[in-house]
């Protein structure tokens, strides 16, 4: 007990991130000399019930965007309220983090000033512990590589002239292998831009990688990939399977769905018939925020009708939230959430929102945010919750395949222990 390394110092400073904008970095010292630090990342499409990220709104620098507010929560009341306290104690840490902002939003010291705290005190704690992060969060257990789904179409609010749909993405669930996944991923991501340009489509991307064309319609981009995934030698639907997150807040105006690539404006009923025909069309294998983030109702018929046959992930709607999940699972909508450590702020929170995910029968996909750094930690986070399945963009781009090459690097360090979640990650997929 005598030599239980605690935290020593704590310091941010602003960086920036994969879109241009400052972002908070958080550096932890320990007494027993270990040093670790960790990046906050940073939404676009963002929900409406996240934990606030802190901006300094000061328009003499960065537009606006500066956070120099947060790294000074961190130098001061963050330092002040964790100095002392046992680097192995994430639970301890996270509270006195919640306590020292004392707001249900984190609005006080800002999300990203804590969760940058929060996560520097994970990797801390697990550099002192002499474990890789995965282990240190997960246990000795801790084996399952989780099916990376690339988002290799970007539109909505990450493509502005591209689809109503924020994200149409590669699902290589057929793979023997993580690192077979990627090799799947990275041909599939290639032939798509082979694919666009012989449409005369554009190849610029957006702000996850993916490539972001103008098309006649929604439905012209799933059409496009199913004949790139072809192109580069895999089966749709055995080798490879799409994700969608349409991330649906961003059309939805006075009670409808506004479809501008499709000139359509539906009703929530109206939306739900459209998904689910492109579910009877397509291998679509998992349907995130297909209605907006305030239409409950709209979640409960969808998942009744659509719930056995596709994963229906929420993203906006639960905002890794324990309480908007438990409100989820009480009124039966969706049957997986999306986890992203800053919509709720700690490591702690984020644990338990999936553990409660978990018992409920749902799955759990770990996400990046549009806006990323070189920080790996949500690569480690998949494989310690052994949930199956992340998602970091599109193969391409170095802020996004930093979270796929540490999966490699966690692959081999498991060598004959790990296995790819493949398949069995989509408990739902029983009536396809
Ligand atoms: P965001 O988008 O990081 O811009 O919120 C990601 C998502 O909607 O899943
Ligand atoms: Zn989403």
């Amino acid at each position: 007990m005598s030599n239980r390394a605690v935290i020593e110092a704590i310091s941010a400073d602003e960086i920036l991130d994969s879109r241009g904008n400052p972002t908070v970095e958080v550096t932890v010292t320990l007494s027993s000399g270990v040093t670790a630090s960790a990046a906050v990342p940073s939404g676009a499409s963002t929900g409406e019930f996240e934990a606030v990220e802190l901006r300094d709104r000061d328009p003499g620098r960065y537009g606006g965007k500066g956070v120099l507010s947060a790294v000074k929560h961190v130098n001061e009341q963050i330092a002040w309220a964790l100095t002392g306290t046992p680097a192995d104690d994430q639970r301890l840490v996270d509270e006195k983090l919640i306590a020292a902002d004392g707001s249900e939003s984190k609005h006080v010291l800002g999300a990203n000033a804590i969760l940058g705290a929060s996560l520097a005190c994970a990797r801390a704690g697990a550099v002192e512990s002499g474990l890789p992060l995965f282990r240190y969060l997960g246990g000795a257990s801790a084996h399952v590589l989780p099916v990376p789904m690339f988002n290799v179409l970007n539109g909505g609010k990450h493509g502005h002239q591209g689809p109503d749909v924020q994200e149409f993405k590669l699902v290589p669930l057929g793979a023997p292998t993580f690192r077979e996944a990627l090799r799947y991923g990275a041909e599939t991501y290639h032939a798509l831009g082979a694919v666009l340009a012989d449409a005369g489509a554009s190849t610029n991307v957006g702000d996850e990688g993916g490539y972001v064309p103008q098309l006649p319609s929604n439905a012209v981009a799933v059409e496009l990939i199913l004949r790139a995934i072809e192109r580069a030698g895999y089966r749709p639907g055995e080798d490879i399977a799409i994700g969608i997150d349409p991330a649906a807040s961003s059309f939805y105006e006075n009670g409808h769905y506004h479809l501008t690539r499709d000139n359509q404006v539906l009703s929530s009923e109206e939306m739900i018939a459209y998904w689910a025909d492109w579910v009877s069309r397509y291998p679509l294998v998992s349907l995130e925020d297909p209605l907006a983030d305030n239409d409950w109702k709209g979640f409960a018929a969808l998942t009744r009708e659509l719930g056995d046959k596709v994963q229906i992930v929420g993203d906006d709607l639960f905002v890794t939230n324990r309480k908007f999940l438990q409100r989820g699972i009480d009124e039966h909508c969706c049957n997986s959430i999306l986890i992203k450590l800053n919509q709720i702020g700690t490591v702690t929170e984020t644990l338990d929102t999936a553990e409660l995910a978990f018992s409920a029968g749902y799955t759990c996909l770990v996400s990046h945010r549009s806006g990323e750094t070189e920080d790996t930690s949500i690569a480690d986070l998949a494989v310690a919750l052994g949930c199956g399945q992340i998602k970091s963009g599109a193969p391409a781009r170095g802020e996004r395949v930093a979270k796929y090459n540490r999966l490699l690097a966690i692959e081999r360090m498991l060598g004959k222990d790990a296995r790819f979640a493949g398949r069995e990650a989509f408990h739902q997929l029983q009536r396809r």
